[in-house]
């Protein structure tokens, strides 16, 4: 199985001295190709910095981070913006569209940048907008769109350069239940047909219950793995509360 990611026990600190803040502390993981994982921790654990020291927003106090084969602690600033722009997808939660460009405006953009040539009524963007069910939505802007619509657009966006993985930090943060059921359905979707690779972090146990292999995280260290197996959603997402709420009582009475 193709290693996409791994991160080598990798530390991120801000501050120094007594406002020093170990965000990460010392994580190791490895994504394959085809995987659905997800980091799932209370906020502040660290998740965000995590995938900023992938994207290359943060650079890493120590340790390492390979994307698809790059040693990305050692290469220049350049090819760090090169290689997101290259092999990452990313989707954050507040979708980041821009409002004076259209949806398929919006989508194109993302894929000029990255030198792809847009054709009219592009295949690859018809094709993506169709499985997110945005198809209809493409010539509206963004402000005529509901959070869940805009979040599939940039999920869209994100995918339609074919990154090498998807980054989603709390894709469903901001959204309803129905339209977070949606888009996480889409994304287990576009994983187990589509062979998607995603690596998805989040609080939020049901958006938990729709990845592979979870990984629990506290205090900038993850604590615990799951892997779904042949296990059905609502069996998986019990098996995560059980975990999760284990992790709490843990902390009760340490504190
Ligand atoms: N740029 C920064 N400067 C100082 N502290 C930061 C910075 N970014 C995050 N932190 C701290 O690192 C910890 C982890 O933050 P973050 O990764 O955003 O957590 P999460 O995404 O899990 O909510 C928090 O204590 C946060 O306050
Ligand atoms: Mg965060």
């Amino acid at each position: 199985m193709k290693e996409i990611l791994r991160l080598d026990n990798v530390e991120k600190y801000y501050g120094r001295g007594s406002s020093l803040t170990k965000a990460v502390d010392g994580i190791s993981f490895t994504v394959n190709e085809g995987d659905f994982v997800v980091i799932m921790g209370p906020s502040g654990c660290g998740k965000t910095t995590v995938l900023n020291c992938i994207s290359s927003i943060d650079d890493v106090t120590s340790g390492k981070v390979y994307l698809d084969g790059d040693d990305l602690t050692k290469v220049s600033r350049k090819s760090k913006n090169t290689i997101r722009r290259d092999k990452l997808g990313i989707v954050l939660q507040d979708y980041n569209l821009l409002n004076n460009l259209t949806v398929y405006e919006n989508i194109s953009l993302a894929m000029s940048i990255k030198g792809i040539r847009v054709r009219k009524d592009d295949p690859t963007i018809l094709k993506l907008a169709e499985e997110l069910d945005i198809k209809d939505l493409l010539e509206r802007f963004p402000d005529q769109l509901s959070n869940g619509q805009r979040q599939r657009a940039a999920t869209v966006r994100a995918l339609v350069t074919s990154p090498s993985i998807l980054l989603a930090d709390e894709p469903t943060g901001a959204l309803d239940s129905e339209s977070s059921s949606m888009l996480l359905s889409k994304l287990f979707h576009l994983n187990s047909r589509n062979g998607v690779t995603v690596l998805m972090v989040t609080h939020d146990v049901f958006a938990a219950s729709y990845g592979n292999r979870v990984l629990f995280m506290k205090d900038g260290m993850i604590f615990h793995e799951l892997n779904r197996g042949d296990k059905t959603r609502k069996e998986f997402f019990d098996e995560i509360v059980s975990i999760y709420s284990l992790s709490g009582r843990r902390n009760i009475s340490a504190d």
